[in-house]
C-alpha cells in the first residue's frame, strides 16, 4: 500500500490540563513526572494522528526544566512533528504554564520524543513521510535528522 505524505499540520496538537493539588511534589510544586506524563501523552497524540496506527515511545531526549510549575497553572503543551524516517517520528514539545489569574504565561520545558509506529502484528511498521511545505518544514526536518542520527549512534546502531 501507498503512503501518502502527510504535512506536519494535520497532527500538530495543542492540549491545556490544570494542575492539582494531587499533581504537586512534596515542596508544593508541580511533581516533574507529571510533566514528563504529559509529555509522552501528547507526543503519542502527534505519532498517532500521522500514523494512524499504535506508536510507542522509543526514546526521549534530555528534558530541561527551565522554570518551576504551580498548583493551579494551566499547563499549555504544542507538539508537531519535525521528522520521520520509516516507522520513527520525532515529536518536539513546547511546554508553558499560564497563570490563570494574569494569563501571563511562561515556558517552563522543552522535549524531542521519539515514537515508533507499530503494525497489528506488533512489529514496526511504515509511516507516511512528512510534506514538507515551508522552509521553516524543511529547516525542522534537517535539524530533526541530524538529532536522529546522533540518538541512533548514541544507541551503537549506527
Ligand atoms: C521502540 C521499539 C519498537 C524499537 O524496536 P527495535 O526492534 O529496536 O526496532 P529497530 O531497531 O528495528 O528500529 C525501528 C525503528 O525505531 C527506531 N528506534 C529504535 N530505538 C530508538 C531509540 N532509542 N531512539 C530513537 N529511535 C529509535 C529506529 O531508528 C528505527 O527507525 P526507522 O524505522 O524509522 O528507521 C522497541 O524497542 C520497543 O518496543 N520498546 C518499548 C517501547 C515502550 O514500551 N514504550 C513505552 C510505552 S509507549
Amino acid at each position: 500500500m501507498v503512503l501518502q505524505p502527510k504535512s506536519p499540520m494535520e497532527s500538530q496538537t495543542e492540549m491545556t490540563v490544570r494542575m492539582f493539588p494531587s499533581d504537586a511534589n512534596p515542596a508544593g510544586n508541580v511533581f516533574g513526572g507529571e510533566i514528563l506524563k504529559q509529555i509522552d501523552l501528547i507526543a503519542g497524540l502527534v505519532s498517532q494522528r500521522h500514523a494512524r496506527t499504535n506508536a510507542v515511545t522509543a526514546s526521549i531526549d534530555r528534558v530541561n526544566f527551565l522554570k518551576p510549575v504551580y498548583v493551579g497553572n494551566a499547563l499549555i503543551l504544542n507538539a508537531r512533528l519535525n521528522y520521520v524516517h520509516r516507522s520513527s517520528m520525532e515529536i518536539e514539545i513546547k511546554v508553558e504554564a499560564e497563570d490563570l489569574m494574569t494569563g501571563t504565561r511562561t515556558l517552563t520545558n522543552t522535549a524531542y520524543v521519539t515514537s515508533v509506529a507499530l503494525g497489528p502484528d506488533g512489529k514496526t511498521s511504515e509511516v507516511p513521510q512528512l510534506l514538507i511545505e515551508t522552509e521553516e518544514d524543511r529547516k525542522r526536518f534537517a535539524e530533526g535528522e541530524r538529532r536522529m542520527l546522533q540518538r541512533l549512534k548514541e544507541r551503537g546502531k549506527n
